[in-house]
Formats: C-alpha cells, sequence, structure tokens
C-alpha cells in the first residue's frame, strides 16, 4: 500500500503562536505542512503571502505543501519558492496557461502541483498529468476551513488514480483537501488520495497527536 501523508493545514492554527504550533505538529507525527494561501480574489477569503512562509519555514523539517488559491499565480511562485516551499500547487481553474505556469514552478527546482475545485472535470489536468508531482481534488469549495466533505468529489480521486497506473506514474500524489476527517478519511484513501490535508480536524484538537494517529489509523489498518 502506498504511504498515505497526512498534512494539517495551518490555516487552522493559531497565527500568534504560529512557530509553535507548527513544531507541535511535527512532534505529534505529521509528514507535511500544507500552507493555504488565499488572495480575497480567486476565493472568498484572505490569509498571507511569502513572508509568512519564509518566517516559518526556518522553525521545521516538514515538507512544505503550499496552496496557492489565487488568481495570476504566476507572478507570485518565484517569491514562493525562495520563501522555502518544497512543493507549490496552483489551480487550473486559475491558470490561462497551466502547461507553462507548471513548467515555471518546476525550473525553480519545486515540485508542481495542480488543485481542482469541486466543479471542475478530472479531464482539466489530464494533458499535463505527466509533467505534475501532485494533484490536488478540492473536497470542499476553497476559502474556508471547517467546511463539509463533499461526497461527490471522489469519482474524481478515482478517474485520476486510473490514470496514475494506467501511465505507470508511480511518484504522483493524489491531494484531497476540506472535510477530511477520520471518517471520510477511508473513503478517499480507498479511491485513492495518499496525501490527506486536515485543517480543523488536527489545529481544532487540543491534543494534536490523538487527531493525527486517529486520522492515520482509519486509513492504515
Ligand atoms: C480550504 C483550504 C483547506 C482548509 C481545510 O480552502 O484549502 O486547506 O484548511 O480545512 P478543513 O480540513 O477544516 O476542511
Ligand atoms: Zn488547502
Amino acid at each position: 500500500m502506498r504511504k498515505i501523508n497526512i498534512a494539517p493545514s495551518i490555516l487552522s492554527a493559531d497565527f500568534g503562536k504560529l512557530a509553535q504550533e507548527v513544531a507541535e505538529v511535527e512532534r505529534s507525527g505529521a509528514d507535511w505542512l500544507h500552507v493555504d494561501v488565499m488572495d480575497g480574489h480567486f476565493v472568498p477569503n484572505m490569509t498571507f503571502g511569502p513572508l509568512v512562509l519564509e518566517a516559518v519555514a526556518p522553525h521545521t523539517k516538514l515538507f512544505l505543501d503550499v496552496h496557492l488559491m489565487i488568481e495570476h499565480p504566476e507572478r507570485y511562485i518565484e517569491a514562493f519558492a525562495k520563501a522555502g516551499a518544497s512543493l507549490i500547487t496552483v489551480h487550473a481553474e486559475a491558470c490561462v496557461h497551466l502547461h507553462s505556469v507548471i513548467q515555471q514552478i518546476k525550473s525553480l527546482g519545486v515540485k508542481a502541483g495542480v488543485a481542482i475545485n469541486p466543479a471542475t472535470p478530472a479531464l482539466a489536468v489530464r494533458e499535463v498529468i505527466e509533467d505534475l508531482d501532485l494533484i490536488l481534488v478540492m473536497t470542499v469549495n476553497p476559502g474556508f476551513g471547517g467546511q463539509a466533505f463533499i461526497p461527490g468529489t471522489v469519482r474524481k480521486i478515482s478517474q485520476i488514480a486510473e490514470w496514475r497506473e494506467q501511465l505507470g506514474l508511480t511518484g504522483l500524489h493524489i491531494e484531497v483537501d476540506g472535510g477530511i476527517t477520520a471518517a471520510t478519511a477511508p473513503t478517499v484513501v480507498e479511491a485513492g488520495a495518499d496525501v490527506l490535508v486536515a485543517g480543523s480536524a488536527v489545529f481544532g484538537r487540543e491534543d494534536r497527536a490523538a487527531a493525527i494517529s486517529e486520522i492515520r489509523g482509519s486509513v492504515e489498518r
């Protein structure tokens, strides 16, 4: 079985003590750290830019998984790469020239991902799948933590996993983001997801180690 990576999303962390929050999930068994960047245009909410990533990066050894929910991501990719991103994901819906944006990310020595919203078909990534390190299937509409998982997104995970298998893309990660808990994780892992973003399910709990191990326990039996 593929290794399952759990990626707590700092969107639900206490920003007043961000470095401590990150250290705590690292100690508690997180595999990756998910960093949500929102611009108030592509999504109705705003978070932060590369400066905050740059401040967090020296405090952790975790793989820094940057999710750009912004318009014109090509303008900011270099800044996020310099700030310490390990992987940068852009939204297919936000890129007119998706192929070129992927090449831009890779040219900076950073891994590349593409995200698709719940209403976007899996086919939106089909022509670039061989260039990617990760496909992010949004399991809620992006913008806010704590929303309910949308079950209709699961068939897209299965479709992408089928392409991964057919094309022999063994290194391609399938990530899910939104409403992931110990209750919803088994369905997405069964469909082929191997990176599970969890915001409120981890940072919303006092005991982060218990939260992470409950999610892991639900899929690794
Ligand atoms: C939503 C963000 C998510 C968010 C998930 O737009 O992309 O990463 O933090 O939060 P939960 O896990 O609470 O649904
Ligand atoms: Zn996210």
